[in-house]
């Protein structure tokens, strides 16, 4: 039988050694989740490893959540859903773990100043520092702001691009979009975009915008406004 990802070693050993047992269980939960869609599902999961204290099942029910669309705020309040039960420490406990996971939207204010480029107001056809190649981390992508504009920046087919961060559908956080090739899905309705041109391959009506792209001997990315 083989091992799903992010599922644990006991589990896979209780499949091995009582078969029936266990898979009466995970039929269980399969249909006692069926009628809600999958982002719903993931929530709840979120709210009961709050309540078993569980860091890696929390990681996990996070990602999947995130995956399907679901938002920073959302997750916050699926974690202090599970107060009534889980009491403060646990909240507070599990909110630790998903600050760890330094994930992009989860920062608390005054902190992410690091992905603030600049500031103030930027004139057009200025060229400003975004970050730097080392900064796109395995991800191979990096969220800035510069002067309130959101920008995801993305490393593609080794290329360096640079585009609106918010989709124009309904502001989906782009930087968290799944990449292949020059193509990004936003993770809320899986509108596509291309990187190089910014088109909706879902709605011509639509496009995100992109930008110039200079990238210094030293790996600093800059962009140009
Ligand atoms: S927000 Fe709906 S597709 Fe991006």
């Amino acid at each position: 039988m083989g091992k799903a990802k992010g599922e644990s070693r006991g589990l896979a050993y209780l499949q091995q050694v009582r078969p029936q047992a266990v898979s009466h269980l995970l039929r269980f939960f399969r249909e006692s989740g069926q009628h809600l869609e999958p982002r719903t599902r993931f929530l709840i999961s979120i709210v009961t490893k709050v309540i078993n204290l569980s860091p890696r099942g929390l990681q996990q029910y996070v990602r999947r959540a995130l995956d399907e669309g679901a938002s920073p705020d959302e997750i916050i309040d699926a974690v202090l859903c599970a107060y009534p039960c889980a009491g403060l420490t646990k909240v507070v406990d599990a909110l630790d773990v998903i600050l760890d996971m330094k994930l992009p939207g989860f920062e608390a204010p005054g902190e992410g100043d690091d992905s603030t480029a600049a500031e103030g107001p930027v004139a057009k056809g200025e060229w400003v520092e975004v970050g730097t190649r080392e900064e796109l981390g395995e991800d191979e992508r990096l969220e800035v702001n510069v002067a309130d504009r959101s920008l995801a920046v993305f490393e593609a087919d080794g290329e360096i691009f640079v585009i609106d961060g918010l989709c124009p559908h309904r502001s989906g956080p782009l930087v968290r979009g799944q990449l292949q090739g020059k193509t990004v899905t936003c993770p809320l309705h899986q509108w596509q975009f291309d990187l190089e041109s910014g088109a909706c391959q879902d709605n011509p009506g639509a496009r995100v915008g992109t930008y110039e792209v200079r990238v210094e001997d030293d790996g600093r990315i800059l962009v140009k406004f």
